[in-house]
């Protein structure tokens, strides 16, 4: 284990510092799309089968003595590594591009981005689990915080609900005693206080 945690610190060092490596010839998108796509299915029988498949190290004689993780997240971990290696490059020779190299072949740098590593990619995925959470229905045994967020990121997404209301809300709360100069028509500063207007709004 200590050589695949070995592995994955030199990855993710490595494609921090190799921000801006990457190729732009094919598409981002499709790319990015065929990345998800490769990720095996998610029964652990299937993973140990693509590590066997994938990997060059021999593996262990006897699987169930061995001191060796077999969770669904140790093999996760393995089988990033295993996509990230460019093993076709010798480790004494080019160690950078050996653990980081097919890493940085298949995740180009996406448009919206200045840089992408390792980190950019679990912000990406904690943001559509929590998407995901977040637009899942209410559910009764749901604790009140996560009913509250949910609702205030329903309504935050009623684009039609959003537009209908308009900004007549928003306006009452700022015309409130003295007006505000950029939206009331005809503003005079006679009679205006600002501390009175932000703390009646
Ligand atoms: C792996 O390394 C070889 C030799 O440097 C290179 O030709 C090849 O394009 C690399 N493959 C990937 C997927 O980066």
């Amino acid at each position: 284990m200590a050589k695949i945690y070995f592995f994955l610190l030199a990855c993710i060092l490595g494609s921090v510092a190799g921000i801006g490596k990457y190729s732009r010839e094919e598409s981002p998108e499709k790319r990015w799309a065929d990345y998800f796509m490769r990720r095996p299915a998610s029964k652990i029988a299937d993973k140990l089968e693509y590590i066997r498949e994938k990997s060059p190290f021999a593996p262990p004689k006897n699987d169930i003595n061995a001191d060796i993780c077999f969770t669904e997240e140790c093999l996760d971990a393995s089988i990033a590594l295993l996509q990230s290696i460019n093993f076709s490059v010798n480790p004494c020779e080019n160690f950078f591009e050996f653990s980081c190299g097919k890493w940085l072949a298949d995740n180009p740098l996406p448009p919206s981005s200045s840089r992408w590593s390792h980190f950019d990619v679990l912000v990406q995925e904690v943001n559509e689990v929590t998407q995901g959470i977040l637009t899942t229905p209410e559910k009764p045994e749901d604790f009140k915080p996560v009913k509250q967020v949910k609702e205030l990121y329903t309504q935050c997404i009623d684009l039609a609900a959003i537009e209908s209301e308009g900004l007549a809300l928003v306006i009452g709360i700022l015309t409130i005693d003295g007006g505000w100069p950029a939206i009331t028509p005809n503003w005079t500063p006679a009679g205006f206080d600002l501390l009175t207007v932000v703390a009646q709004a």
